[in-house]
């Protein structure tokens, strides 16, 4: 008979039942390449008498205790989310000497130090490749495939809500409130879209990328974040009008100012691979000093892709329990490196202004700039989306953030300014 490795799984939702789906459509192909069969022997929900399609000859279970004490489960997946009782439960299965896999990106983003320290005291594998991009692989490329270099930057489109937003915001000049009714009525959007929409599943999935790309730990904390709320249709317009297109992007670099990590709307060059990364789609973009430019891009969400990675993991599990030895690399965080204050970051800034339409505007507007040290770019002045005013939008060069913000704070004092109606860093990719 076969040799069988079992799995408990936590959650069966979207990922949970694309899990089963996947060890199920794969299971011979999976059984050659491990030299054994993966069976999923037990499922925890919350809720007996609810339904599980996809997961009817599965046992379930409402007792996390009957997976973790379940001699013959190895392995246990966690693909419930939210922090508690997720962290929990995994601490407890890897200190029972239980492999981890999870697609937990808010519990490795806040607590992954702790997962990690857990799996090594007890020489157990803890994997996460779903908790970021979904179904692209890019935490294994960066820890195995990229080992050899230093990377220095990363770039990354991390979040499928907002970029089918911003896609559809740019294809159909549709405004914000349409496109998240759209995005909600084709199930991409949760009911509470707030975590997309303002940033913060992007800037869990930035602190996980940061903390391996650079090799030293970056909390949530540390990521500066910014959502898409005030992103108009006006300026997607200009945008278009000025080669760019608008991205939530994922802007990581490590220099010798330290780690510069933040999400956050961008004017992206056309010319970017990433411009061309739309809909729900993800995309990771990665520089490292021996290998150039590299991008990663798939299905960074949904049942299946998500499901892919999961199970990826879990085959990589079984091969060192059939080994007999951990081989997954573990923690990478081997620095400390700072993190650079927002303050003191580069970037180039298009900043949108209401006007009054008169002599001398132009001038004493590149004035505050170039008093707060800020070189500019381009400007162009339109009559565009005003009546009787007029709208300038200036592009400057790339400079600290400190001196763009000097520069807004005296251009709200200038009574020929009546509003700065935006203000989005502009990223070239270099
Ligand atoms: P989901 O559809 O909401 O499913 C969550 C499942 O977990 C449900 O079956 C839920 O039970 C169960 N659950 C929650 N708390 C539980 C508890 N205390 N005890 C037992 N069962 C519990 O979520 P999902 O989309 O599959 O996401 C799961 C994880 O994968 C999350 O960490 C998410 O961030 C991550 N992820 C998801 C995607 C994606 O495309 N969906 C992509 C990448 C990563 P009920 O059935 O009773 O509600
Ligand atoms: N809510 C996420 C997105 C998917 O829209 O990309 C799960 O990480």
């Amino acid at each position: 008979m076969d040799k069988e490795i079992c799995i408990g799984l936590l959650g069966s939702g979207t990922v949970g039942t694309g899990v089963a789906r996947v060890l199920t459509m794969n299971q011979q192909q999976i059984r050659e390449r491990v030299g054994a069969s993966l069976v999923l022997k037990r499922v925890l929900v919350r809720d007996l008498k609810k339904e599980r399609p996809g997961l009817e000859g599965v046992e379930k279970t409402d007792r996390f205790e009957d997976i973790l004490e379940d001699p013959d489960i190895h392995i246990i997946v966690e693909v419930m989310g939210g922090i508690h009782p997720a962290k929990e439960y995994m601490l407890r299965a890897l200190e029972a000497g239980k492999h981890v896999v999870t697609a937990n990106k808010d519990v490795v983003a806040e607590y992954g130090h702790a997962l990690f320290d857990m799996a090594a005291k007890h020489h157990v594998n803890f994997r996460f490749e779903a908790a970021v991009g979904g179904g692209i692989p890019i935490i294994t490329p960066l820890k195995e495939c990229l080992t050899a270099n230093r990377i220095t930057k990363i770039l990354g489109i991390l979040n499928g809500t907002t970029n089918y937003m911003l896609t559809k915001m740019s294809e159909c000049g549709s405004d914000y409130d349409t496109v998240l009714k759209e995005a909600q009525d084709k199930g991409y959007a949760e009911a509470d879209p707030t975590a997309d929409v303002e940033g913060l599943d992007a800037a869990r999935k930035a602190a996980i990328l940061a903390s391996i790309a650079f090799n030293s730990r970056v909390k949530l904390s540390d990521v500066s974040v910014e959502g898409i709320t005030k992103i108009t249709p006006e300026d997607i317009s200009y945008a278009k009008t000025l080669g760019y297109t608008v991205k939530l992007l994922v802007v990581g670099t490590d220099s010798a100012d330290g780690i510069d990590i933040r999400v956050h709307p961008v004017f992206l060059s056309c010319e970017h691979p990433l411009a061309s990364v739309n809909g729900v789609y993800n995309a990771i973009f990665v520089h490292g000093n021996a290998l150039g430019d590299a991008m990663f891009y798939g299905q960074g969400a949904g049942s299946l892709p998500t499901a892919s990675a999961v199970v990826s993991d879990v085959i990589a599990v079984t091969r060192d329990i059939e080994r007999g030895e951990i081989t997954s690399v573990g923690c990478t965080c081997y620095e400390d490196k700072p993190i650079c204050p927002l303050e003191r970051t580069r970037s180039s800034y298009y900043v949108r202004l209401l006007v009054d339409d008169e002599p001398g505007v132009l001038g004493q507007i590149a004035t505050a700039f170039g008093n707060a040290g800020v070189s500019l770019n381009s400007v162009v002045q339109t009559r565009r989306n005003v009546v009787d005013h007029a709208e300038i939008v200036a592009i400057t060069h790339i400079v600290e953030h400190a001196k763009v913000e000097r520069a807004i704070a005296s251009l709200r004092k200038l009574p020929v300014v009546d509003e700065i109606r935006n203000i989005i860093r502009v990223e070239s990719g270099r």
